[in-house]
């Protein structure tokens, strides 16, 4: 069984995208992390991949004129690579339609929020503020909507009372690196069955 090839994109430290090539290591694991693509050329998971071995390239915004040009960069390397499925790890720009609809049902996000609540920024900081007792992280398919697509899986974690956006993030980012293996693997095997 040849796996399923899976680019992950970062922006920072990039603990999710360690978490999924350390679940990747496993024989029987369906996808095989063939590149990680950041927006930031400091990302700190760069180092991490590139010392396993994996095919790293850093791609800037700031180099294109428009996010559509971006976008087009990314994609060109994804398939150069022939990439088949893609993993946002903390990947902080977000992706133009035309992208997402190439890429349709094949890209993932991690999100640190039990969607559909706290879409976007600062999660922890508004369940905090909001007196939520439950918090957690979801993974999805990736649509136009920012962080509005199918979500696949779910993990819960309580919010303790004397809990700071650090400590409450650090709880879900646990659960994060358990969860985002799993899915993957789900997509993995679904892109690997399409292909028989
Ligand atoms: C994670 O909390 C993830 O849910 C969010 O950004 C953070 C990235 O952390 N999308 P890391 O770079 O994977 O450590």
């Amino acid at each position: 069984m040849s796996k399923a090839r899976t680019a992950v994109l970062i922006s920072g430290r990039g603990s999710n995208m360690m978490a999924l090539v350390e679940a990747a290591r496993a024989p029987e694991y369906p996808a095989e992390i063939v590149c990680v693509v950041s927006s930031r050329a400091d990302a700190g998971g760069l180092d991490f991949a590139a010392a396993n071995g994996i095919a790293t390239r850093a791609i800037s915004h700031k180099d294109y004129a428009t996010r559509e040009a971006y976008d087009s960069a990314i994609d060109v390397y994804l398939r150069s690579m022939k990439v088949e499925a893609i993993a946002l790890a903390g990947f902080m720009r977000v992706l133009s339609a035309d992208f997402v609809a190439g890429w349709d049902g094949r890209i993932l996000n991690i999100h640190p929020s039990l969607l559909p609540a706290y879409k976007g920024l600062h999660t922890h900081e508004r369940a905090i503020a909001d007196g939520a007792r439950i918090a957690g992280c979801s993974v999805h398919l990736v649509t136009p909507e920012l962080d509005g697509g199918p979500v696949l899986l779910q993990a819960e974690v309580p919010v303790l009372p004397a809990d700071t956006p650090g400590t409450l993030a650090a709880r879900v980012l646990r659960q994060e690196h358990r969860i985002y293996p799993q899915a993957l693997a789900w997509l993995a095997n679904r892109i690997i069955e399409d292909r028989e």
